[in-house]
Protein backbone atom coordinates (compact mmCIF):
# COMPACT_ATOMS: atom_id res chain seq x y z
CA UNK A 1 0.00 0.00 0.00
CA UNK A 2 1.03 4.03 -0.16
CA UNK A 3 1.80 6.34 1.96
CA UNK A 4 -1.82 7.79 3.25
CA UNK A 5 -2.59 11.04 1.59
CA UNK A 6 -4.92 13.47 2.60
CA UNK A 7 -6.59 15.38 -0.44
CA UNK A 8 -8.29 18.60 0.53
CA UNK A 9 -11.62 19.21 -1.52
CA UNK A 10 -11.95 23.18 -2.06
CA UNK A 11 -15.47 22.70 -3.22
CA UNK A 12 -16.16 23.52 0.36
CA UNK A 13 -13.39 26.62 0.83
CA UNK A 14 -14.19 30.30 0.98
CA UNK A 15 -13.26 31.58 -2.86
CA UNK A 16 -13.34 34.83 -1.32
CA UNK A 17 -10.02 34.28 0.47
CA UNK A 18 -8.91 31.43 -1.88
CA UNK A 19 -5.15 32.36 -1.28
CA UNK A 20 -5.37 32.48 2.55
CA UNK A 21 -7.25 28.60 2.00
CA UNK A 22 -4.56 27.37 -0.46
CA UNK A 23 -2.31 28.53 2.11
CA UNK A 24 -3.65 27.04 5.91
CA UNK A 25 -3.88 23.82 3.92
CA UNK A 26 0.26 23.64 2.99
CA UNK A 27 0.92 24.89 6.26
CA UNK A 28 -1.51 21.79 7.70
CA UNK A 29 0.62 19.20 5.80
CA UNK A 30 -2.27 18.19 3.38
CA UNK A 31 -0.39 16.11 0.16
CA UNK A 32 -2.51 17.27 -3.11
CA UNK A 33 -5.06 19.77 -3.62
CA UNK A 34 -8.49 18.35 -4.49
CA UNK A 35 -10.41 20.61 -7.48
CA UNK A 36 -14.27 19.22 -8.40
CA UNK A 37 -15.16 20.13 -12.06
CA UNK A 38 -18.71 19.49 -12.20
CA UNK A 39 -20.49 20.70 -15.35
CA UNK A 40 -24.17 20.79 -14.46
CA UNK A 41 -24.50 17.43 -16.90
CA UNK A 42 -22.77 14.77 -15.43
CA UNK A 43 -23.92 15.90 -12.06
CA UNK A 44 -26.20 18.30 -11.23
CA UNK A 45 -23.70 21.39 -9.87
CA UNK A 46 -21.85 23.31 -11.61
CA UNK A 47 -18.44 24.20 -9.96
CA UNK A 48 -15.45 25.71 -12.15
CA UNK A 49 -12.83 24.77 -14.58
CA UNK A 50 -9.39 26.12 -16.42
CA UNK A 51 -9.44 29.11 -14.71
CA UNK A 52 -9.81 27.68 -11.51
CA UNK A 53 -7.26 25.04 -11.84
CA UNK A 54 -4.54 27.61 -13.18
CA UNK A 55 -5.28 30.31 -10.11
CA UNK A 56 -4.61 27.25 -7.42
CA UNK A 57 -1.35 26.21 -9.28
CA UNK A 58 -0.08 29.69 -9.39
CA UNK A 59 -0.98 29.63 -5.41
CA UNK A 60 1.14 26.69 -4.53
CA UNK A 61 2.96 23.20 -5.53
CA UNK A 62 1.04 20.93 -4.38
CA UNK A 63 0.27 18.34 -6.21
CA UNK A 64 -3.64 19.35 -8.09
CA UNK A 65 -5.65 16.33 -7.94
CA UNK A 66 -8.65 17.36 -10.61
CA UNK A 67 -11.95 15.07 -10.24
CA UNK A 68 -13.69 15.87 -13.52
CA UNK A 69 -17.38 14.97 -12.77
CA UNK A 70 -18.62 15.77 -16.60
CA UNK A 71 -19.73 14.30 -19.95
CA UNK A 72 -16.93 13.92 -22.87
CA UNK A 73 -13.99 14.64 -20.40
CA UNK A 74 -11.48 14.15 -23.13
CA UNK A 75 -12.84 17.76 -24.34
CA UNK A 76 -10.74 19.27 -21.31
CA UNK A 77 -7.53 16.96 -20.93
CA UNK A 78 -5.19 19.33 -22.62
CA UNK A 79 -6.45 22.84 -21.37
CA UNK A 80 -6.71 21.27 -17.45
CA UNK A 81 -2.74 19.79 -17.78
CA UNK A 82 -1.88 22.57 -19.33
CA UNK A 83 -3.15 24.92 -16.18
CA UNK A 84 -1.32 22.75 -14.06
CA UNK A 85 -3.16 19.81 -13.30
CA UNK A 86 -1.22 16.80 -11.88
CA UNK A 87 -3.69 14.07 -11.90
CA UNK A 88 -7.27 13.78 -14.36
CA UNK A 89 -9.60 11.36 -12.93
CA UNK A 90 -12.68 10.16 -15.29
CA UNK A 91 -15.61 8.80 -14.44
CA UNK A 92 -15.85 5.27 -16.02
CA UNK A 93 -19.44 6.14 -16.47
CA UNK A 94 -18.94 9.08 -18.49
CA UNK A 95 -15.80 7.53 -20.39
CA UNK A 96 -16.84 4.55 -23.22
CA UNK A 97 -13.29 4.48 -24.31
CA UNK A 98 -11.49 4.13 -21.11
CA UNK A 99 -8.65 2.51 -22.05
CA UNK A 100 -8.10 5.03 -24.93
CA UNK A 101 -8.94 8.15 -22.32
CA UNK A 102 -6.42 7.50 -19.96
CA UNK A 103 -3.69 6.52 -21.96
CA UNK A 104 -4.25 10.23 -23.50
CA UNK A 105 -4.03 11.39 -20.23
CA UNK A 106 -0.49 9.51 -19.94
CA UNK A 107 0.40 10.69 -22.91
CA UNK A 108 -0.12 14.65 -21.95
CA UNK A 109 2.04 13.87 -19.05
CA UNK A 110 -0.37 13.61 -16.14
CA UNK A 111 -2.00 10.65 -13.84
CA UNK A 112 -4.72 9.23 -14.87
CA UNK A 113 -7.76 8.29 -12.59
CA UNK A 114 -11.12 6.13 -12.70
CA UNK A 115 -13.60 7.46 -10.72
CA UNK A 116 -16.51 4.57 -10.03
CA UNK A 117 -19.91 6.36 -8.72
CA UNK A 118 -21.26 3.92 -5.47
CA UNK A 119 -23.80 1.72 -8.16
CA UNK A 120 -20.76 1.10 -10.19
CA UNK A 121 -19.32 -2.09 -10.46
CA UNK A 122 -15.25 -2.66 -9.91
CA UNK A 123 -15.53 -4.89 -13.34
CA UNK A 124 -15.79 -1.52 -14.87
CA UNK A 125 -11.92 -1.33 -14.19
CA UNK A 126 -10.67 -4.39 -14.98
CA UNK A 127 -9.48 -4.24 -18.38
CA UNK A 128 -7.42 -0.79 -17.71
CA UNK A 129 -5.65 -1.67 -14.67
CA UNK A 130 -2.42 -1.07 -16.61
CA UNK A 131 -3.12 2.51 -17.79
CA UNK A 132 -4.42 3.64 -13.98
CA UNK A 133 -2.96 5.39 -11.89
CA UNK A 134 -5.69 6.13 -9.25
CA UNK A 135 -8.91 4.57 -8.52
CA UNK A 136 -11.43 7.03 -6.82
CA UNK A 137 -13.87 4.73 -4.94
CA UNK A 138 -17.04 7.60 -4.74
CA UNK A 139 -18.75 7.19 -1.21
CA UNK A 140 -21.26 9.35 -1.88
CA UNK A 141 -23.34 10.48 -5.31
CA UNK A 142 -21.21 13.06 -6.63
CA UNK A 143 -22.57 16.43 -6.83
CA UNK A 144 -22.72 18.33 -3.63
CA UNK A 145 -19.93 18.32 -0.81
CA UNK A 146 -21.50 17.96 2.95
CA UNK A 147 -23.00 14.43 2.33
CA UNK A 148 -23.53 11.00 4.45
CA UNK A 149 -20.82 8.24 3.59
CA UNK A 150 -22.26 5.22 2.32
CA UNK A 151 -21.96 2.49 4.49
CA UNK A 152 -21.98 -0.28 1.64
CA UNK A 153 -18.62 1.71 -0.01
CA UNK A 154 -16.37 -0.42 2.48
CA UNK A 155 -17.21 -3.64 1.42
CA UNK A 156 -16.46 -2.47 -2.28
CA UNK A 157 -13.40 -0.57 -0.71
CA UNK A 158 -11.74 -3.70 0.18
CA UNK A 159 -12.65 -5.67 -3.37
CA UNK A 160 -11.10 -2.93 -5.36
CA UNK A 161 -7.77 -3.15 -2.38
CA UNK A 162 -7.66 -6.47 -2.91
CA UNK A 163 -7.93 -6.48 -7.14
CA UNK A 164 -5.57 -3.95 -7.45
CA UNK A 165 -3.21 -5.81 -5.33
CA UNK A 166 -3.94 -8.87 -7.24
CA UNK A 167 -3.09 -7.45 -10.22
CA UNK A 168 0.07 -5.93 -8.99
CA UNK A 169 -0.61 -2.45 -9.50
CA UNK A 170 0.86 -0.06 -7.65
CA UNK A 171 -2.25 2.59 -8.70
CA UNK A 172 -3.75 5.04 -5.61
CA UNK A 173 -7.13 3.92 -4.28
CA UNK A 174 -8.70 7.13 -3.51
CA UNK A 175 -12.02 7.63 -1.65
CA UNK A 176 -14.41 11.06 -1.81
CA UNK A 177 -17.49 11.72 0.02
CA UNK A 178 -18.40 12.06 3.75
CA UNK A 179 -14.90 11.61 4.94
CA UNK A 180 -14.41 12.56 8.90
CA UNK A 181 -12.77 11.55 11.24
CA UNK A 182 -14.41 8.04 11.83
CA UNK A 183 -14.98 7.22 8.55
CA UNK A 184 -11.44 7.55 7.31
CA UNK A 185 -10.14 5.25 9.55
CA UNK A 186 -12.72 2.72 8.54
CA UNK A 187 -11.95 3.16 4.85
CA UNK A 188 -8.28 3.34 5.78
CA UNK A 189 -8.89 -0.21 7.20
CA UNK A 190 -10.66 -1.28 3.85
CA UNK A 191 -7.25 -0.23 2.04
CA UNK A 192 -7.70 3.28 0.99
CA UNK A 193 -4.55 5.02 1.25
CA UNK A 194 -5.78 8.61 -0.83
CA UNK A 195 -8.73 10.50 1.56
CA UNK A 196 -10.52 13.30 0.15
CA UNK A 197 -11.83 15.73 2.83
CA UNK A 198 -14.21 19.40 1.87
CA UNK A 199 -16.64 19.42 4.50
CA UNK A 200 -14.25 17.87 7.61
CA UNK A 201 -11.69 20.11 6.67
CA UNK A 202 -13.41 23.53 6.00
CA UNK A 203 -16.07 23.71 8.62
CA UNK A 204 -13.78 22.44 11.02
CA UNK A 205 -13.12 24.39 14.43
CA UNK A 206 -9.52 24.66 13.19
CA UNK A 207 -9.33 23.44 9.55
CA UNK A 208 -5.59 23.36 9.40
CA UNK A 209 -5.01 21.10 12.80
CA UNK A 210 -7.80 18.68 11.63
CA UNK A 211 -5.86 17.77 8.18
CA UNK A 212 -3.51 16.04 10.70
CA UNK A 213 -6.09 14.68 12.77
CA UNK A 214 -7.47 12.99 10.00
CA UNK A 215 -3.86 11.60 9.08
CA UNK A 216 -3.84 10.76 12.47
CA UNK A 217 -6.61 8.62 12.92
CA UNK A 218 -5.33 6.05 10.15
CA UNK A 219 -1.90 5.49 12.24
CA UNK A 220 -2.85 5.82 15.98
CA UNK A 221 -5.75 3.61 15.48
CA UNK A 222 -3.78 0.70 13.68
C1 LIG B 1 -18.57 15.36 -4.29
C2 LIG B 1 -17.13 15.78 -4.57
C3 LIG B 1 -16.31 15.77 -3.36
C4 LIG B 1 -16.74 16.71 -2.27
C5 LIG B 1 -16.50 16.02 -0.98
O1 LIG B 1 -19.26 15.22 -5.47
O2 LIG B 1 -16.54 14.90 -5.51
O3 LIG B 1 -14.92 15.89 -3.63
O4 LIG B 1 -16.07 17.93 -2.28
O5 LIG B 1 -17.07 16.77 0.03
P1 LIG B 1 -17.30 16.20 1.51
O6 LIG B 1 -15.95 15.76 2.04
O7 LIG B 1 -17.87 17.37 2.21
O8 LIG B 1 -18.25 15.03 1.41
ZN1 LIG C 1 -14.27 14.96 -5.68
Amino acid sequence: MNAVRIAPSILSADFARLADEIAMLEAGGADWVHIDVMDGRFVPNITYGYKVIETVRRLTEMPLDVHLMVVEPERYFEDFIDAGATGLTVHAEAAPHLQRQLAHVRELGAAAGVALNPSTSLTAIENVLDVMDLLLVMTVNPGFGGQQFIPHSLEKLSRARRMLDAAGSRAVLEVDGGINRETIYQCWRAGADCFVAGNAVFSAEDPRAEIGALRAQCAERA
